[in-house]
Parts: structure tokens; C-alpha cells; sequence
């Protein structure tokens, strides 16, 4: 073990395996060698340690590099984690340089600071996926501008909205997760290292220098903090549930659309599965799983949470428990998009069903209503209380609001004129929605537009 001077016993079994982390921590070599190539940089650069000997750590560090990539490191539960895996090798390669390396530096800052490395690599490459999707849901909008379908709520047939408005709405939900998850990556883009074990380092390292060298805004500024907070993480983790939370709507949203009773879309054989029992089964397995992640996301947002809570300043142990959930829910969350993704480029909307379904459920009674507030001047409670009369007369006698007769419609009020039958087509009340961010297919094909163009 690397702090083994003052031990003489080596730990039990089941010390060592609650300690070791290079389980999972080993996920985090590269942002554990990055941050290495920087201190070692800095340290020859102030002349802490020689450049012969940065020469040598940067061409182990390299050579090791070489060897977790090809599968070949011989990681070692006995050295606990990704960290003193690394340093270790790096001595058994190079000698007394590797042993300098560690001048100035605890694990508590450099874990801090490998975190910190990992989860803005994570946002990035989330964020990369989430703006795919939403290229994907835009460009099936910009197709669908004018495909009325029902727009329900309490998943009661509402009013008609187009299939393209109804995809945009997951798009603009998207731009809000892309939001959450800049905030939190402005956020944690200061460097913990130099901060050491907790108190700051007697060696006159340059922060700056090394900050730069990994990317980050800034060096923090109490060494206390830095290494014992794990908010970022739970940012990151609040963002992903956020999300996970948006991708089982629409997950839900897919499996309703799916289902027979629906069919107004279709999943093609790359995104379902087969029955083992029931030959004309093809169930949307994927979107039914992206709607389970959720459970995980959550979970790990709940996990850190109750880790986090209640521990004193600055590094307890307990914070290795951190890193677990947060790739756990980083994986879900990517899976979670691709498939998405995938689903949305893969699904074949019926649209003459959707059209037929748009119209049904006297859908068009709110623009009936309006009518008779804007040609009859009616107030819109009396003309809500009309139009309830007429859907009572017209599901009495199983015909649409369209199925009725002026006849019948002026009996109940007589000022009504076949004008009335205009505003009762699905098209005319979809097309009447022109308020901005409204239905109308002139509305939706433009800001289908937009993000297309926003997203390249
Ligand atoms: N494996 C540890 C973790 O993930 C590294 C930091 C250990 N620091 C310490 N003081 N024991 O948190």
C-alpha cells in the first residue's frame, strides 16, 4: 500500500473490499493521467521537480496510458484506486520520478479534480446526444407541420394540435436540459488541484497554471471546499433526472402511440421486439426501457443526496461513494438518448389515422364555442353552454358536430349559420390556432425552421 510506513498489518479481506474503488473509479484513467501531466508540467515548470524527471513521469504516464487502453494494465484491488494504481505502475516504470509526482498533491484534490474532469466530459458528450435528438425531432416536425392529430389532456381527446407542434414540444424540453446542463458545467469548471489534503500546500504550486492545462476556468478558491464538495455532481444528476424525467414522456408517449388500440405510429423491427408466445406481438421494448431509467437516474440522484447530507468538512471516505451513481446515471442517461434517437428516425407515423382520430371526440367544440363569442358575440360562458348542448345532441344521435344539421344546431341557438361548418374541420381549427407558439401549421413549419437551423 502507497501510505504504508506507519501500518505493520496489512488490512482484512473485508477491509480491503469495502476500501478499494478500483472497481469502478478505473473509469476515470484518462482524467486521472490528464491531471498528472499537468501537476508534473507545473512542478518542472517552478522547479519543484526536474525536467528530466517530467520527461520521465510524462513518458510513463503515456506508456500506461497505452496499456489501460489495450487492456493490459494489471489493476489491483490492494491499491485501492484508479489513483494509486496509476502512481504505483508509474514507479514500477520509471523509478524514484514517479515517486515525486506526488509533491504537493493529496487524493482528496486530485479525486476531486478527476471527478470534476469526468462529469464535465460526461455533459459534453451528453450534450453532443441531446442536441441530436433534438435535430432528429426537429427535422420529423418540419415534415409533419401541417399532420393534425388529437392533442389531448388527461389523456382525453382536447383539441387537434399538429404532429409536428407536438414533437416540438419535446424539442424545447430538450433546450432546457441542453440549459441545465451548460449551468452546471460553467459551475464546476474550476480546478480543485493544489487545494491538497484539505488545508493548501506549503509548495508555491501555480494553481493557474495547471487550471489552464485542464481546461478549467479558474482554480477554486477555499481548499476546504474544494475538496469536499459534491455539488456538481449533483447538478449533473439533477439535470439527468430532469431529463431521464422528459425522455420517459415521450417514452410513455411512444408505447401509447404504439399500442393497437392507437397505431398512429409504427416501430419497424430495428426498435421492437417478438413475443415468445404470441406470434403478432411487437412491443416497444426500447421505449419502455428508456421510461424505466428514469428509475435509476432518480435513484442516484436520491443516493448522492443522502451521502452528501450531514457530513462534516472537509474529505470523508463516504465521498467515494459518489462516483457510482453518477456513472451509473450518465450510462442510463446516453442509452437513454441514443435510443430515443433512434426511435424518433425509425417510427412511421400514420397520419390518415391520426387525422381521423384529430376529429373525433368532438374535438373542434372550443372552436365552435369561439365562433359563436366571435361572429354571435355571445359571452364564452353562454357559448360553452350552447356548444354543451349541441355535443349532447350530436353524441345522442352518434354523429360528429359536423353530422348535425343547421336545423338542429340553430334550435338551439338560432343565430348560427352554415359558417359554423367552416370552423368544425380539424384543418380550419389547427389552422386558426395563429397565436404565437400556437398549433397553426404556418406556426409549427417556422419554428421547425428555427431549430433546425439553431441546431445545423
Ligand atoms: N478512493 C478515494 C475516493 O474515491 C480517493 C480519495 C482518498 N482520500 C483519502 N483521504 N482516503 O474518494
Amino acid at each position: 500500500m502507497q501510505w504504508g510506513g506507519r501500518f505493520a498489518a496489512g488490512p482484512s479481506v473485508v477491509m480491503q473490499e469495502i476500501n478499494a474503488s478500483i472497481g469502478f473509479d478505473r473509469k476515470m484513467w484518462r482524467q486521472d493521467i490528464r491531471g498528472s501531466l499537468a501537476h508534473a508540467a507545473m512542478l518542472a515548470k517552478l522547479g519543484i521537480i526536474t525536467a528530466q524527471d517530467e520527461t520521465g513521469i510524462r513518458s510513463g504516464l503515456e506508456a500506461i496510458a497505452a496499456e489501460i487502453d489495450a487492456g493490459r494494465f494489471p489493476f489491483e484491488e490492494t491499491l485501492e484506486d484508479i489513483h494509486m494504481n496509476i502512481e504505483a505502475r508509474l514507479t514500477e516504470r520509471i523509478g524514484e520520478a514517479g515517486k515525486r509526482l506526488h509533491t504537493g498533491r493529496s487524493r482528496n484534490d486530485q479525486v476531486a479534480t478527476d471527478f470534476r474532469l469526468w462529469v464535465r466530459d460526461a455533459i459534453d458528450g451528453l450534450d453532443a446526444q441531446i442536441a441530436d435528438v433534438m435535430r432528429a425531432l426537429a427535422d420529423r416536425a418540419a415534415d409533419h407541420a401541417a399532420d393534425p392529430m388529437p392533442g389531448f389532456t388527461h389523456l382525453q381527446t382536447a383539441q387537434p394540435v399538429t404532429f409536428g407542434h407536438h414533437l416540438l414540444a419535446y424539442v424545447e424540453m430538450l433546450a432546457r436540459d441542453r440549459g441545465r446542463l451548460a449551468d452546471c458545467r460553467r459551475r464546476l469548471n474550476e480546478s480543485p488541484l493544489g487545494s491538497a489534503a484539505l488545508a493548501g500546500t506549503s509548495f508555491p504550486l501555480d494553481r493557474d497554471m495547471t487550471a489552464r492545462l485542464m481546461g478549467f476556468d479558474r482554480p477554486t478558491a477555499n481548499s476546504l471546499d474544494a475538496v469536499s464538495d459534491r455539488d456538481f455532481a449533483l447538478e449533473f444528476l439533477a439535470a439527468a433526472a430532469i431529463s431521464a424525467m422528459h425522455l420517459s414522456r415521450f417514452a410513455e408517449e411512444i408505447v401509447i402511440w404504439c399500442s393497437a388500440p392507437f397505431r398512429f405510429i409504427r416501430l419497424s423491427d430495428a426498435f421492437t421486439t417478438g413475443s415468445s408466445i404470441m406470434p403478432q406481438k411487437r412491443n416497444p421494448d426500447a421505449a419502455e426501457l428508456v421510461r424505466a431509467k428514469t428509475g435509476r437516474v432518480n435513484g442516484a440522484l436520491v443516493a448522492l443526496l443522502t451521502v452528501m447530507k450531514g457530513l462534516p468538512l472537509a474529505y470523508a471516505k463516504d465521498m467515494q461513494e459518489d462516483k457510482e451513481p453518477v456513472f451509473d446515471a450518465a450510462d442510463a442517461w446516453a442509452l437513454s438518448l441514443a435510443a430515443i434517437a433512434g426511435m424518433v428516425r425509425d417510427m412511421t407515423p400514420d397520419t390518415a389515422r391520426m387525422r381521423e382520430f384529430a376529429g373525433s371526440g368532438f374535438a373542434t367544440a372550443t372552436d365552435l364555442a369561439d365562433w359563436l363569442v366571435r361572429v354571435l358575440r355571445l359571452p364564452f360562458r353562454t357559448a360553452h353552454h350552447v356548444t354543451g348542448r349541441l355535443v349532447a345532441k350530436a353524441e345522442a344521435r352518434g354523429v360528429d358536430l359536423a353530422g348535425l344539421t343547421l336545423a338542429e344546431m340553430q334550435a338551439e341557438e338560432p343565430g348560427i349559420t352554415a359558417d359554423i361548418f367552416g370552423v368544425l374541420t380539424v384543418e380550419a381549427s389547427v389552422a386558426s390556432r395563429t397565436s404565437y407558439g400556437g398549433t397553426a401549421p404556418a406556426n409549427v413549419a417556422q419554428q421547425a425552421a428555427r431549430w433546425q437551423a439553431a441546431l445545423g
